[in-house]
C-alpha cells in the first residue's frame, strides 16, 4: 500500500472530520463526543498561524483518499530553551491498519519536531490500547509518568 502524508489542507476538512468524528472514526474509538463547535475550532486552528496546533494526514495514492491523521501542537518547557511537541491524536482508518501508516504519521511528526526545533515529542496512551502500544515501543519508549486530572466539579 503506497501512502502519502504530508501537511493538512483547507479542502480536506471533510475528510478529516469524517475520520475525527464520523462513523468508526476516532472520538467513537474513544467512545467521545465533542459539540461540532470543538471540531470547527480545532480544524480552523490548524490553518491559524498564530496557534501552535497542526495536523498532517496520510493519502491512499491508489484513491487520493485520506486514511489517517497526526494531531499536534508544540508548547514551552521550563526545562528546555526549545519548545516540546505534544501528538494529541493519532488515527488510522480501520480497514488501512497494520500496513505501515500509523508509523510513517509518527516519523512525519518526528520531521516536523525537528524543523520547529523541539526538544522533546511526546503523547499519552491509555493502558488498555496494547495494539497502539505495539507501534510505541517500536518508535518511542515508556516515559514512565502516569497522568492524573481535575476532577470536574
Ligand atoms: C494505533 C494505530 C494508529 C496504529 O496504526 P497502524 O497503521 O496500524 O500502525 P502500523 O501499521 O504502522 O503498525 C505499527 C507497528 O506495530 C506492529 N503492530 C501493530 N499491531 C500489531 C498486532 N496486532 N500484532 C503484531 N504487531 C502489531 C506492527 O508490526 C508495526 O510494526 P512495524 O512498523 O515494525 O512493521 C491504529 O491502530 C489506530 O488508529 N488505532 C485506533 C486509534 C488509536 O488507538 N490511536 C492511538 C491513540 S494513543
Amino acid at each position: 500500500m503506497s501512502v502519502t502524508i504530508r501537511k493538512i489542507q483547507e479542502g480536506d476538512k471533510e475528510e478529516w472530520t469524517n475520520l475525527w468524528s464520523g462513523a468508526g472514526g476516532y472520538l467513537e474509538f474513544y467512545k467521545s463526543t465533542v459539540p461540532e463547535k470543538v471540531t470547527e475550532t480545532t480544524f480552523k486552528r490548524f490553518f491559524d498561524d498564530k496557534d501552535p496546533v497542526y495536523s498532517a494526514v496520510a493519502v491512499d495514492d491508489s484513491t487520493g483518499k485520506i486514511i489517517g491523521f497526526a494531531n499536534y501542537l508544540t508548547h514551552r518547557n521550563t526545562w528546555t530553551i526549545g519548545d516540546s511537541l505534544y501528538l494529541n491524536d493519532l488515527f488510522v482508518s480501520n480497514d488501512c491498519r497494520l500496513k505501515g501508516t500509523g508509523r510513517k504519521l509518527v516519523e512525519f511528526v518526528y520531521t516536523e519536531a525537528d524543523k520547529f526545533g523541539c526538544e522533546n515529542t511526546y503523547w499519552h496512551t491509555q493502558f488498555e490500547n496494547h495494539r497502539a502500544q505495539l507501534l510505541y515501543t517500536k518508535v518511542g519508549y515508556k516515559a514512565g509518568f502516569l497522568v492524573y486530572k481535575r476532577p470536574k466539579e
